[in-house]
């Protein structure tokens, strides 16, 4: 009797213990070979950087709390590193991926294993190259599916479709980028935008590279979009379609219906498509183009994709399909009024399953211009900036960054800082009429100057644009962090009267953000993830500029608050 009981007793635990294994901690493996692929877009054929072979790279989808692991194996000649885009990277800064930040980069014939859990997180994000623009041809989705049993806080949609926009360029973006480092002037722009690495119909012989979503009447589609593109926000429409924005930066947002949308570059956002209750007998275009606001010259083209009604009538072969097509109206091209309207809609859904906790009480306050500027020419050298002796450069609080040679993390958890950066990055600007007349002297300075944060402190971050060289947008993005957007506005931030009118009941959370054209943004964010944190602008360019710098964040008292050791396999410079 007695040894029965014990037996049962066993086989009940073990019965139990494959339950819990089943649905517990769960590692997803991924291999990415990095290696070159003959491409072929607008009638020009070009090697490109890919993972597997792959344009756009592979999906990564997993659910919310299981490990994720992805070893990078690099076969070309470029350094690589590769960045989870909004990935948290709890106690896994090693993980994170931006070159001379958080590693080294990998080079030609090394690899490195991406070991992380997604904690918190459910929705859309993307992973990208994270060193100079290879991130041009080397991106691809990030597909947080909720814990097993746990459904979408909205309508159970019938397919879900990632969509990813992203730009082309018929030459090397290496060689892009190159050349504008060594002239100073603005880079070259690209030849087109894409859908999922298509351009579509209204570039040169691009029709057979066209994005279509073919669709059944009366359904619910989930979109999940992300901006790829290197330096363009773009706007995207469904020709006589709403969408219902349900999820940004992969956290659930209050619904709200629009027939456009405005996604910066780092911006993710889940979207519902409803299908008409019957077959329309029309095909609709889908386009994206861009939202532009500085002075420079851009990619003014439309990528369009087609939204297709699978119908017995055009399906079976031979038949001829004589549709009506309707294309989108996009607002201008410079339409910040929309863009405003656009960013304030967001909201946290602020419930008690997922509640904002959007810090009450700030510990650290932080102000920083964000700003075009310029660096003086080398002498003996005719450069192509803003004046023949000027090359362009882009600042926080007046410092463009300068990128070390070894990476920050290492520097800082080995102690051995000295030589590879300063604390001293300015917590504030010197006061001028942001976005007045622009000072006559754009020159900034230069250094690789970080801030250093206690474990939990709460900070505030005002971002001002500025005048300098021309008011314009930027999506600012912060790794290892999603922040709360608490206010915005136009013209200069007022520290006395807009911290009233601050959101703090339900404001979005993000992990990049838009500072507005002539105007500024404040975000808050608890630092409780150790490491160090990135922070720039997701325009390629301006990062490329200088418009960039870092969060060190300490350990904090308790083991589960202290960043560990790097893994054995960390590339080295
Ligand atoms: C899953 O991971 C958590 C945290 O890492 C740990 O506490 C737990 O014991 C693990 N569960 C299983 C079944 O391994
Ligand atoms: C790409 O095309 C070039 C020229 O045709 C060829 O030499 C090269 O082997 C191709 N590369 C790959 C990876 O297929
Ligand atoms: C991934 O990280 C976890 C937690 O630090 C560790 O236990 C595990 O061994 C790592 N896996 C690999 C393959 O490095
Ligand atoms: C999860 O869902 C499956 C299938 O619907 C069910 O069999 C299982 O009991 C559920 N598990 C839990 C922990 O709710
Ligand atoms: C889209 O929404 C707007 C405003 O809610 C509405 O006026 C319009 O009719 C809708 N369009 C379609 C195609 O459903
Ligand atoms: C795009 O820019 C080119 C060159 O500046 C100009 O000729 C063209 O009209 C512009 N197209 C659109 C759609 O704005
Ligand atoms: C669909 O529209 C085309 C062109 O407007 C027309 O010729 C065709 O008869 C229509 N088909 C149906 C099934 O309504
Ligand atoms: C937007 O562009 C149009 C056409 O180029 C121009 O007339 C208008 O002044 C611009 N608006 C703003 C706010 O810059
Ligand atoms: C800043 O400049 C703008 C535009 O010239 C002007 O309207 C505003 O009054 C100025 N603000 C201050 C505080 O001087
Ligand atoms: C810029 O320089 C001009 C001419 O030297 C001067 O008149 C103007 O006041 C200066 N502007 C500022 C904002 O310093
Ligand atoms: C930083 O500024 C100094 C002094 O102006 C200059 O010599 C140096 O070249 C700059 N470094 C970079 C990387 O721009
Ligand atoms: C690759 O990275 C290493 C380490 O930082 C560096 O020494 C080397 O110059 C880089 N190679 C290229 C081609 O950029």
């Amino acid at each position: 009797m007695g040894s029965f009981i014990l037996l049962s007793w066993i086989t009940l635990v073990l019965v139990l213990e494959n339950v819990v294994g089943a649905h517990a901690n769960i590692t997803r493996h991924y291999k990415f070979d990095i290696k070159l692929q003959n491409v072929t877009r607008l009638c020009h054929t070009k090697s490109i950087v890919t993972v597997n072979g792959q344009f756009p790279g592979p999906r990564i989808v997993a659910r919310e709390g299981e490990r994720v692991l992805i070893r990078v194996v690099n076969h070309v000649q470029n350094n690589i590193s590769i960045h989870w885009h909004g990935i948290r990277q709890l106690l896994s800064a090693w993980a994170d991926g931006p070159a001379y930040v958080t590693q080294c980069p990998i080079q030609t014939g090394q690899s490195y294993i991406y070991n992380f859990t997604i904690t918190g997180q459910r929705g859309t994000l993307f992973w990208h190259a994270h060193i100079s623009w290879l991130r041009s041809t080397l991106y691809g989705p990030i597909i947080i599916l909720p814990k097993r049993n746990l459904s979408y806080p909205f309508e159970k949609p019938h397919k879900e479709v990632p969509m990813i926009f992203g730009e082309w360029w018929n030459v090397d973006t290496e060689a892009v980028i190159k050349q504008a480092t060594q002239t100073g002037g603005g880079p070259n722009v690209s030849d087109a935008y894409t859908i999922n690495g298509l351009p579509g119909p209204s570039y040169n012989c691009s029709i057979k590279d066209t994005f279509k979503l073919k669709v059944k009447p009366g359904k619910t589609y989930l979109l999940r979009l992300i901006n790829a593109a290197l330096n363009d926000e773009l706007f995207f429409s469904i020709a006589n379609h709403n969408l219902t924005i349900v999820e940004a930066d992969a956290v659930y947002v209050k619904h709200f219906d629009t027939d456009t949308i405005l996604i910066a570059p780092g911006q993710t956002m889940n979207v519902l498509l409803k299908t008409k209750p019957h077959y329309p007998n029309a095909t609709f275009f889908m386009a994206a183009r861009p939202y532009v606001t500085g002075l420079g010259t851009f990619d003014n083209s439309t990528t369009l994709g087609i939204l297709e009604y699978e119908s017995p009538l055009t399906s079976s072969v031979g038949s001829i399909k004589i549709l009506k097509l309707f294309k989108p109206t996009l607002p201008t091209l410079n339409d910040t009024s929309f863009a405003a309207i656009f960013a304030s809609k967001f909201r946290s859904l602020a419930t008690a399953q997922f509640p904002a906790n959007v810090p009450q009480t700030v510990d650290k306050h932080f102000f920083l211009a964000v700003s075009l500027g310029t660096i003086q020419c080398p002498k003996n050298q005719i450069c192509q900036g803003p004046s023949n002796s000027s090359k362009f450069a882009a600042s926080m609080n007046n410092v463009s960054f300068v990128l070390p040679t070894t990476a920050l993390l290492q520097a800082h958890f080995f102690g051995k800082s000295k030589g590879v950066y300063t604390t001293d990055f300015p917590t504030s600007s010197l006061p001028f009429n942001y976005t007045g007349i622009p000072p006559n002297n754009t020159v900034v300075s230069n250094g690789t100057k970080v801030v250093v944060l206690p474990f939990n402190t709460s900070v505030e971050v005002i971002m001002q644009d500025t005048s300098i060289l021309g008011a314009e947008s930027h999506p600012l993005h912060l790794h290892g962090f999603n922040f709360f957007v608490v206010g915005q506005g136009f013209g200069n931030f007022d520290p006395n009267k807009d911290p009233a009118n601050f959101n703090l009941v339900d404001p979005v959370e993000r992990n990049t953000i838009g500072v507005p054209s002539g105007g500024w943004v404040a975000i808050r964010f608890l630092a409780d993830n150790p490491g160090v944190w990135f922070m720039h602008c997701h325009l390629e360019v301006h990062t490329s500029w200088g418009l960039r710098m870092a969060w060190i964040v300490l350990d904090g008292k308790l083991p589960n608050q202290k960043l560990p050791p790097p893994p054995s396999d960390l590339p080295k410079c």
